[in-house]
């Protein structure tokens, strides 16, 4: 089934007390609200097992922000899909265009950390979306096609079933620029679409696709209204309680 979700990806911010606050926070907070959506809260790594020992005790998820594409071994600084299950991780964002950008992890580097995250029975949150300057040269769909066929189109239909994909425009994280809920539909349809040819009409009616990218409690009810939307992937409105939970409760 087709499940909607809202996940707050904190990136690198927050001291562990101002985590272990605002995780507080969101725990009290989330206790009478009866959500239709799934809660994901993404904080950075160091602070996932306490998240975890919150989330035992309220309704939300945590999520990590990355995983290495190998098991384990000689990887210095690096955390294995292991690790953040044996701390109670329940997904993982893999390829947000922060780590496609700046640490230049390609589709098929990400196919493999895709496949970790499923070997270790986590949920990975694929991120897919293009610059403006793709958009601009109306290659936009050729983009999201390519990295959702490279990064995704080698898992069986069961694997798939496991997986969530967000399409985030890279010209509207973090901008204040946000895409208009038509603009966010239409890619939202296209990538359904792709799943349709591949894994079938069944698949791709239960495929969780989520928006991000400058998405805010003022413009979420807007975007999430949409057919094809099934919730968001939160930068900068995750990180105040209130803001994150008006945006859970935009459905
Ligand atoms: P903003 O909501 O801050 O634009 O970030 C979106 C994002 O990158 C979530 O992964």
């Amino acid at each position: 089934m087709r499940t909607k979700i809202v996940a707050g990806n904190w990136k690198m911010n927050k001291s562990f007390q101002e985590a272990e606050e605002l995780i507080g926070e969101l725990a009290t907070k989330l206790e009478d609200k009866e959500l239709i959506c799934e809660v994901v809260v993404c904080p950075p790594a160091l602070y996932l097992e306490m998240a975890s020992d919150y989330a035992d005790e309220s309704i939300f998820c945590v999520g990590a922000q990355n995983v290495s594409e190998h098991e384990h071994g000689a990887y210095t600084g690096e955390i294995s899909a292991e690790m953040l299950d044996s701390v109670d991780v329940d997904f993982c964002i893999v390829g947000h265009s922060e780590r496609r950008k700046y640490f230049d992890e390609d589709n098929y580097l990400l196919a493999n950390k895709v496949n970790r995250v499923l070997d270790h029975d986590m949920i990975p949150i694929y991120c897919c979306g293009e610059v403006i300057e793709e958009r601009e040269k109306n290659i936009h769909f050729d983009i999201v096609e390519q990295q959702i066929k490279e990064g995704l189109f080698h898992l069986s239909e069961d694997e798939f079933s496991n997986i969530v994909i967000a399409y985030e425009p890279v010209w509207a994280i973090g901008t204040g620029l946000t895409a208009t809920p038509e603009q966010a539909q239409e890619m939202h349809a296209f990538i359904r679409k792709l799943v349709a040819k591949k894994y079938g009409e069944t698949a791709a009616a239960d495929c969780t696709i989520l928006y991000g990218g400058s998405c805010n409690a003022q413009n979420a009810v807007e975007l999430f209204a949409q057919k094809d939307v099934d919730g968001g992937l939160i930068g900068g409105a995750s990180l105040k309680a209130d803001d994150f939970i008006k945006i859970a409760e935009s459905f």
